[in-house]
């Protein structure tokens, strides 16, 4: 296990009617006028919006609201969002709702702050050192940006998909989880949930570091976890203890708990940016579709790290005589459960062309340090268009 530094200080206040303390919370964290910001509408129909403002209201805190967050969220909402709150003296930043929503907060607490384009901070033209203070109540099993030191923004500009450097700056100071708000959710964003916290998992997984017995473990339990609660939650979407599971890995998926001491991958990461750069898919739908590739790429590497994957998530028996064999098939049984919850698992299934791979690499090169990527194995151009042509075939 390599040297490591852990510092998470986000407070999370987890189960069903949690989202009564969210006035108290902005309080307790400096909060004294808030923006409230949230997407297209389903917190409205789910009843989070009201219990949130209803939170606000008693504890007698002003709020303005920016709302219409897209999934894969834009740089003109965050330019938005720092207007907004320059004009009216805003304080704390509320997210109400996921992934997208909670990083188009984080960006504009970075952003409210400084002189120049929030963008800066992408580039790596600005240090990110402070922010305003952001609190979350989340409302899907996904990103796991409720206690994760990042935040992916696309700037318009470019078609620039592109996560911020890592900051304890940005972490949220609290998240509230209430696993019932979730209950609303469609089948296909379940499942894309389900994908991004397996991903975020095997993305710490296979790694080079030896004697990581204590965080493999904790790896496969989590990945068990999801494996088991995804397809109940997907054919009972009101099962509080699947969806309360699957609240609480998503979380722990992504928090680091799981990566610490070892060096990381995020090949496939880097990847799926591109693809939902390019076509607009959901995060988890596009790594369903680029994940197993880059596994079937990347697995001669290190066939006994597959093997154990294929036997402690999916039961696989080991066939000592050819682990790579036990491995293999534990690749095929990640695809065989990506493709039963209902999730694509080829370019054709979301819309995606083989004929852009060239210029998905190439727009993957416009980034700075661009290429190589990936800790397990070193992806350049070339490896990056072998793997996305594997995900076509
Ligand atoms: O806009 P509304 O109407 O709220 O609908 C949303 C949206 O369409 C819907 N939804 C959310 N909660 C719901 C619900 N529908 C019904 N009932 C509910 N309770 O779900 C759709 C997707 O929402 P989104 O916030 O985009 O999902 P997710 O949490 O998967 O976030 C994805 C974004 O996070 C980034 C991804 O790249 C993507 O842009 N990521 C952020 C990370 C981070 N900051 O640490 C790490 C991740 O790897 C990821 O890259
Ligand atoms: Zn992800």
């Amino acid at each position: 296990m390599n040297n490591f530094t852990f510092y998470a200080p986000t407070l999370f206040a987890f189960g069903d009617g949690e989202e009564k303390n969210t006035g108290a919370l902005v309080r307790r964290f400096g909060g004294s006028k808030v923006l409230l910001v949230y997407g297209g509408g389903s917190v409205k129909k789910n009843g989070a919006y009201d219990a949130v403002t209803a939170s606000l209201n008693q504890a007698g805190l002003p709020y303005v609201e920016l709302s219409g967050i897209q999934a894969n969220p834009r740089s003109g909402k965050v330019y938005e969002g720092i207007e907004l709150c320059r004009k009216e003296g805003v304080d704390f930043l509320l997210a109400l709702g996921g992934g997208s929503v909670i990083d188009t907060a984080k960006a504009i607490g970075m952003g409210v702050g400084y002189d120049g384009d929030f963008w800066d901070f992408f580039t790596g033209k600005a240090p990110i050192t402070t922010s305003l203070p952001v609190g979350t109540v989340l409302t899907i099993s996904a990103a796991g940006s409720e206690g994760s030191d990042s935040c992916v923004i696309t700037q318009e500009a470019g078609n620039l998909k592109w996560g911020c450097p890592k900051s304890d700056a940005i972490r949220p100071k609290f998240s509230i989880l209430n696993p019932r708000y979730t209950c609303s959710l469609p089948a296909y964003q379940t499942a894309s949930g389900a994908v991004d916290m397996l991903a975020h998992i095997c993305e710490r997984y296979f790694t080079n570091t030896a004697d990581v017995a204590l965080t493999d473990r904790l790896c496969e339990a989590l990945m068990r976890t999801v494996v088991d609660a995804a397809p109940r939650a997907i054919a009972n979407p009101d099962d509080y203890a699947a969806r309360a599971d699957l609240m609480w890995t998503g979380m722990l998926a992504h928090n680091n708990s799981c990566g610490v001491g070892r060096d990381q991958d995020w090949a496939s990461h880097q990847m799926e940016h591109e693809l939902s750069a390019f076509y607009d898919c959901a995060h988890g739908a596009g790594l369903a579709v680029v994940m197993p590739a880059w596994m079937e790429y990347v697995l001669p590497h290190n066939p006994m790290r597959f093997a154990q994957f294929a036997q402690c998530v999916f039961g696989c028996e080991m066939d000592f005589a050819c682990p790579e064999r036990t491995a293999r098939e534990g690749v095929e049984r990640l695809r065989a459960f990506f493709r039963a919850l209902g999730m694509p698992t080829t370019f054709a299934e979301i819309g995606a062309d083989p004929k852009d791979i060239p210029a998905m690499v190439a727009h993957r090169a416009e980034k700075p340090n661009g290429f190589p990527f990936g800790g397990f194995v070193k992806i350049g151009p070339d490896e990056m268009e072998a793997i996305l042509r594997l995900a076509a075939r």
